[in-house]
Order: structure tokens, then sequence, then C-alpha cells
């Protein structure tokens, strides 16, 4: 199956009665958010001169290793770079040294899983899933942009930039996991007129280009009043600010947090900044059913008990995500579930709508055809605000290699 061979990606299935709801997560977004660890990708270790030369002994040994694990080690050890390998073993260190560069294979050779969690995958022999540490307090080499890596898209890419305007309503929801830690590949859309903003599940930009507009976004509760947070949202320029990622979820890449206290902080970190910037609702996977932080119950009414713990609060918009089957197996139609399910939010709450994750489970030519049709809907539909599919990184919108448009990129910056 299409997902499976995406072996960096959280895969979680939700029983819904007799169907299933699979979502798929990316690990580096979840990690960017909650701690500002940037997955870096599959990189060569090298035993005779290790890429990271210290090894650790995790909590629980060799039998717990999970990426997570290895990376609170390696942070509680002082390190700022961790690699898990071999399924069980972690290695960390300060850069990644002795030639161990990115894995000319992609992320093919990291397809261990982690003998603590087999959802997720810990390299494989002699291969690193590399993590980095990008704390925005205590910025890293990672985050100085050079030119050269801020205008990639000619050389690789075969398709020609269309010079056409889209609706402004079309955006990125990017990754900076790359050897740079930075906005590269969203910048590979730059030319293409159609998308005119970019997010990255938090803030800042990481040397966005700034023809993109940037949307800062708070992912989870921060542990108390954040500096950070106040310059990101006070940036000028700044139009929009996106609420909490997924709090309505409990696997472990969602901010999982209960609809009184996701209220609560909605109320001290995004409320006091209404009237600068327009505010989002969390941004909640809304056609999740059963499931929910809190309790058995769909993500409808998570945003419910949201909504009625929030009395004082303001929204201008609000932000879904959407993740199904591209062409369900019963012959229903994925694009006609997608756009029921964005209708539906918006009669919910009258409010407009971002879909700031959508995508659908399908071959990069259903992608494509999915696209082709809930694209030119979505442009048309006066309560749609803004939407990005998921996502700017390699092996969806971009390519494996991450050095160019994938063919699902080139129908999202094109039709
Ligand atoms: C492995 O490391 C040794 C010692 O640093 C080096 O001589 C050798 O070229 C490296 N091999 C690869 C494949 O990087
Ligand atoms: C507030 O949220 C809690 C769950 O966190 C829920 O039980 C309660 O019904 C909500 N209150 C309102 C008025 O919706
Ligand atoms: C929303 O999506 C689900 C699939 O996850 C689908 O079963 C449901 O019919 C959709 N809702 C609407 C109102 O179209
Ligand atoms: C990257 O992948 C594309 C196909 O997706 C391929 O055409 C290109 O040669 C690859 N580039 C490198 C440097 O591997």
């Amino acid at each position: 199956m299409h997902l499976w061979r995406l072996s960096l990606f959280l895969v979680l299935g939700l029983a819904l009665g007799a169907a299933c709801l699979a979502v798929n997560r990316d690990l580096t977004s979840s990690l960017e958010g909650r701690s500002a660890w940037k997955l870096l990708g599959c990189y060569i270790d090298n035993v005779s001169g290790r890429a990271l030369p210290h090894g650790e002994a995790v909590p629980g040994g060799t039998n717990a290793m999970t990426n997570e694990l290895c990376i609170e080690t390696c942070l509680q050890a002082g390190f700022s770079i961790a690699g898990t390998e071999y399924a069980g073993e972690c290695w960390c260190g300060n850069a990644v040294v002795d030639g161990g560069g990115l894995a000319p294979d992609g992320s093919v050779g990291c397809n261990m899983k982690c003998k603590g969690n087999h959802a997720e995958t810990c390299g494989g022999p002699n291969r690193l899933d590399v993590y980095q540490l990008v704390s925005p307090t205590s910025p890293t080499p990672s985050q100085t942009i050079t030119s050269s890596s801020t205008q990639p898209a000619s050389t690789s890419s075969p398709v020609q930039p269309t010079a056409s305007a889209g609706t402004g309503k079309r955006g990125l929801a990017y990754s900076t996991g790359n050897p740079e830690g930075d906005a590269i590949f969203a910048n590979f859309f730059t030319s293409f007129k159609k998308i005119t903003w970019a997010y990255d599940w938090g803030y800042p930009a990481h040397g966005l280009d700034p023809s993109f507009e940037f949307v800062p976004m708070l992912w989870g509760l921060p542990s108390g009043p954040d500096p950070s947070w106040t310059a990101a949202v006070q940036t000028p320029g700044t139009k929009y600010i996106l609420g909490f990622n997924e709090p309505d979820l409990t696997y472990s890449g969602s901010s999982n947090i209960i609809p009184a206290k996701a209220a609560a902080g909605y109320q001290e970190y995004i409320e006091p900044f209404s009237g600068s910037a327009k505010v989002g609702m969390p941004n909640v996977l809304w056609n999740n059913v059963g499931s929910s932080s809190g309790g058995d119950y769909d993500t409808a009414v998570w945003t419910q008990y949201f909504v009625g713990n929030c009395t004082s609060c303001h929204f201008d918009f609000m932000g879904i995500h959407y993740y199904q089957d591209c062409d369900p197996a019963d012959g229903q139609s994925g694009a006609a579930w997608f756009q029921g399910n964005v209708t539906n939010a918006y009669e919910t709450y009258k409010l407009p709508v971002w879909i700031t994750e959508f995508q659908c489970y399908g071959t990069d030519a259903q992608q494509v055809a999915f696209l082709q049709e809930v694209l030119p809907w979505l442009d048309s539909q006066s309560y749609v605000q803004r939407y990005a599919y998921f996502g700017a990184f390699p092996d969806f919108l971009m390519n494996a290699n991450g050095t160019g448009l994938s063919e699902i990129g080139v129908a999202y910056a094109t039709t």
C-alpha cells in the first residue's frame, strides 16, 4: 500500500466500526511543533567512523527504543542531534560527521521498525534516522540561509512556472526537515503564482521566500508565556494566526488537549492578538469519528466542547484537516466526501474555513485526479478562505529526493 512505503511517517488506524479511517501524520512536524526537533532525513552511518559519535543508552534499554526516547536522551545529555539506528540504537552528536551524508536511496535504508514502537522507523543497517534540535531561542547554523538554497527550482524542475495568479487561497504546509533546516521545500514553489501563503506548523518562517505570506501557528500549549510567540505574531505583515494543531486527537504526533484546557490556552495565548490579526480556531481532523482527546467522541463534538468552554473567545475562521481515500473501495467518491466535510464544517459554525492539511490516500495518479477535481471547487466556494495540501516535503509535493516538485506537486501548483 502506498502509505507504507513512507517509512518515516506515523500511520495510525482508528477503528470506526466496519470502516477504518487511516490517519497518517508527519513525525517531522509533530516533533517540530512539540519540541522544535526537525527530521533531517535518513543518513549513512559508518562503523569505522560514526556519523554521530556518542552512543547513548535510553531508559528501558534497546527494546524500548523510539525516536522520541532517543531525542529526549540526547537532549538530556546536552546534544543537539539525535539519530536512531538498527531498530534499537541511539546516537547523539552536535553535527553529522565522517561523511555521514544523506542516504542516496532516500528513506529506503531507514526501514527498520523501532523496537519500542512499530509505527516508527529507527534507521536501518548502517543507516540513521537523524533529528536536529532547532530552538528558536538558540539559533543553530541550520538557520543561516544561503542564497543558493533559496533558488533551487529552475534547474531541477522541468515544469514551467505558471504566471496566472490564483485566488490567493492556495498555500503550503512546509517542513524544514532538510540539512539546512530551512524553508527550501516551500521555496521551490516561489514562481508558481497560484500559491501565495505558507506555514510550517510553528514559527518563525525559517527563510521562507518573502513573496509568500507566512502564517504563524501555535502548535500546542506553551509551558508559559512565550516571548518568541509574541514576537512571531507581532512580526509586521502578520495578518492571520493559526490555532493549535490537532488538539482533538490523541496519537503521539497530535497536540492532544482536552477541550476545556484548549479553550483556556486559546484565551491566554491567541485571543490577546485578535485585535491585530485574524485568529483561527484549532485545526482539527474534521472527519475523525469516535476517538478524541478527552473522550470517545467525534471531532465535531470535541469542537463543540471547545467552543462551549471558550465563552469570550473571538474566532475569525476555523481550521480543519481531512484525510481519506481518493477512491473509496465501495465506489463512493473521495472528492465528494471531502467536499461534503468542508461544506459541513462551514455549515456548523458559519465561519470562513481554512483546510490547513488535507490529503487523499492513493497512487500519484489518483491524488492528481483528486486535486484536479477539488482545487477548482475550493477556489469557487466563497466560504473557503485558505487551503494547503499535505505537504511541501519529499515524497509528497516534492519528489523523493527533495530536488524538485513531484507529479502531485506540479498538479497542486498549476491546476
Ligand atoms: C568510513 O569511515 C572511514 C574512516 O573515517 C573512511 O575512511 C571511509 O571512507 C568511510 N566510508 C564511507 C563509505 O563513508
Ligand atoms: C467544556 O469541556 C468539557 C471537556 O473538556 C466538556 O465536558 C464540557 O461539556 C464543556 N463545556 C461546554 C459548555 O461545552
Ligand atoms: C466526511 O468524510 C467521511 C469519510 O471520512 C465520509 O464518510 C462522510 O460521508 C463525509 N461527510 C460528508 C458530510 O460528506
Ligand atoms: C531526484 O529524483 C528525480 C525523480 O523523482 C530524479 O529525476 C532525479 O534524477 C533525482 N535527483 C537526484 C540528485 O538523485
